[in-house]
């Protein structure tokens, strides 16, 4: 099995706030815990490729300032392969995450860095572009990039993986041309114009996106599970029941799971309870990177 898989995406520092509630206007309040550590849906979804021992390449930018050094070791220390990534003349990209008791998020980001991300590094790339097998994608970059990102991929014959996230108008020419198209709740409702939070909303819609798309459908619901449809057979699959500690990048190692899946030739209900059990390992811990489980970790 060829195993290179390159990522193209956003980098971020991520600063984790775990709070009972957000404040009111005008009102302060005490945090339970805050944490620093490597972040971004891109350099998030590398992690965990390299982590299943997927020969993880990433293309993206980081900031000239001392997060933009600390982000490219921390790459490294999970091996994933930075060669491709430059740095930019601004800082690096920032993720400010807000993490309640029951799991869930509200996260925002500052562009930084990873809007800087220009066609010309795509390009610069392609050499090992055209030695992968699957190319990850997420929409914390410049839209066009990633647009041609994935015409780049997928003339070079890869399996192209999008991570529509955050939710941002995309040619539906290009969409065709996506392998496996990966959304949450929110990206899911976003794109197929319908409220979708429940798995019933997410079966029913997962036609609509499928159409869209060349292949593979999977929505994420956190802990209500996800969902997967390929045009012909569609499946529902509970999240596993694990003590949640923190959520931030749950999403992000579910996709290194897809990843992992594909190059595996598994089956859709091989991929859907395999991606699961990886997002389900990542959220008994805190943080992104360092939370995410190792191959080992995952089929022990
Ligand atoms: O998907 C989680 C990620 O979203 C965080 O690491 C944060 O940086 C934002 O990009």
């Amino acid at each position: 099995m060829d195993r290179r898989t390159v990522v193209i995406g956003s980098i971020n520092y991520d600063i984790i706030i775990k709070q009972d509630r957000l404040p009111k206007i005008g009102e302060t309040i005490s945090a339970n815990s805050v944490s620093m550590s490597g972040g971004g849906k891109g350099a998030n979804q590398a992690v965990q490729c390299a982590k299943l021992g997927l020969d993880t390449h990433m293309i993206g930018k980081v900031g000239n300032d001392h997060f933009g050094d600390e982000l490219l070791n921390g790459l490294e220390k999970y091996h994933v392969h930075t060669n491709f990534i430059k740095k930019a003349d601004t800082n690096s990209g920032l993720g400010f995450v807000n993490s309640f008791p029951d799991g869930r998020l509200l996260s925002t980001i500052e562009k930084g860095a990873n809007y800087k991300l220009q066609i010309k590094d795509i390009q610069d790339a392609v050499s090992i572009i055209k030695e992968a097998s699957i190319v990850v994608i997420q929409l914390e970059i410049p839209i066009k990039v990633a647009e041609y990102a994935i015409q780049l991929g997928k003339k070079h014959g890869c399996y192209i993986i999008l991570n529509a996230a955050p939710s941002v108008p995309i040619s539906a020419d290009v969409l065709k041309l996506v392998d496996c198209f990966v959304v949450n709740e929110a990206e899911a409702s976003y794109y197929a114009g319908t409220e979708i939070e429940t798995a019933e909303q997410a079966l029913a819609a997962s036609d609509l996106l499928q159409n869209m798309v060349a292949h593979l459908v999977c929505i994420t619901l956190g802990e209500k599970g996800s969902v997967l449809f390929d045009g012909k057979e569609k499946q529902y699959f509970p999240a596993e029941k694990v003590d949640v500690i923190e959520t931030t990048g749950a999403g992000d190692s579910y996709i290194g799971g897809i990843a992992y899946s594909v190059l595996n030739n598994f089956l859709i209900n091989e991929m859907g309870k395999f991606a699961s059990k990886v997002s389900s390992k990542t959220v008994t811990n805190i943080g992104a990177h360092e939370a995410m489980p190792s191959l080992e970790e995952v089929i022990m």
